[in-house]
């Protein structure tokens, strides 16, 4: 690219946060050469560790890691907390943000040409490098995904709306598509790895078999299931035609806070959503008015179009003998 022509450009970027949003767009149009490659290129869904969490580490994850602290190094990003990452690093100490990073989310999807993504959250730096990433989300200068897909797309957030970018193949640069993206308030789609249904807790159950009985059962409307397995392809799907998505708290061990952080994963998909319209929580409560208590903290993620999961809060409340029961007797949601 001729150092005229910026990767991106457009004056609702706030200029302080200009250099770092490039930089992520820079790095992500070489992740996306990398991964349209597959493989015609190197080997990008072999195995090459496990992370602090004991989650399985691809080549592409370590790779876009350090691909991304490398460039964002020369920015002024000063604290950096990478999934792939035990601890906080330190880029610029001299720099104002610390941004934290899901470098490749939707790994499982790497070896199957299904569309993957990087999440990312920006807030200021503080004098502690962890103190800098556990605080209230609401505390983000910005929240944003690329999503690698049939378009590489960039959605992201600076706290005054939702836009959205697709990059352009012709020239190599991430043109603003959409200025206020809103996440549609009816859709008949839901997401979850209904696979889990016998670990859920009992609000959960009653929700998802409220919209399997479809027209027969309270809800007296025919639903549809979704599930990539992949947060950013879910997210831009809601944000595309609404719905909602749930990865909840279950009984398994490891997952009583269901499976997504808190920092670079619920936190910034949070943030998006409800500059979008949307509203995301942890089953019951705000996702924007928590925080992390580690830099890895798993949280349950409950978005999408803001009835829904207003509803799912509502199951929550339920009596006992409510959510216990088949949904044929369950009567507070009819009709
Ligand atoms: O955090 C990783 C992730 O791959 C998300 O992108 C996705 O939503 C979720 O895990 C899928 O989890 P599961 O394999 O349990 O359905």
């Amino acid at each position: 690219m001729s150092a005229q022509t910026p990767v991106i450009s457009s004056d609702l970027i706030p200029a302080a946060l200009t250099p770092v949003i490039e930089a992520l767009c820079a790095v992500s149009v070489d992740v996306a050469a990398v991964i349209a490659r597959g493989p015609l290129g190197q080997s990008l869904g072999s195995l090459v560790g496990e992370n602090t969490d004991g989650d399985s580490q691809k080549a592409l994850d370590v790779l876009c890691d350090e691909m991304f602290a490398a460039e964002l190094k020369k920015t002024d990003v000063r604290f950096y907390a990478s999934e792939e990452q035990e601890e906080v690093v330190t880029l610029n100490p001299n720099g104002k943000y610390a941004l934290a990073i899901d470098p490749l989310d939707g790994s499982s999807n790497i070896d199957v040409n299904v569309s993957i993504g990087t999440i990312f959250s920006i807030f200021e730096a503080k004098e502690g490098d962890k103190e800098s990433f556990l605080r209230p989300a609401n505390e983000q200068l910005a929240g944003g995904y690329v999503v690698y897909g049939p378009q590489t797309s960039l959605v992201v957030t600076f706290g005054n709306g939702t836009l959205m970018f697709v990059l352009d193949p012709a020239d190599k640069t991430f043109k603003l598509v959409n200025d206020k993206v809103m996440v549609p308030a009816t859709s008949k789609e839901f997401a979850i790895n209904a696979s889990n249904y016998r670990h859920w807790t009992k609000p959960v159950r009653a929700y998802i078999a409220d919209c399997l009985a479809g027209q027969e059962g309270p809800r007296d409307k025919d639903f549809n299931m979704r599930w990539v397995g992949s947060l950013v392809a879910e997210t831009h799907r809601i944000l595309t035609r609404g719905g909602i998505f749930l990865y909840p708290g279950d009984s398994r061990k490891g997952y009583e806070s269901g499976r997504l952080r808190m920092i670079y994963e619920c936190a910034p998909i949070a943030f998006l959503i409800e500059q979008a319209g949307g509203v995301a929580t942890d089953g019951a409560d705000p996702i924007m008015g928590q925080q992390a208590d580690s830099l890895h903290a798993r949280i349950p993620l409950v978005f999408g179009s803001a009835e829904k999961v207003n509803r799912v809060a509502a199951y929550h409340d339920l009596p006992e003998q409510e959510v216990s029961a088949l949904f044929g007797d369950r009567g507070l949601f009819r009709g």
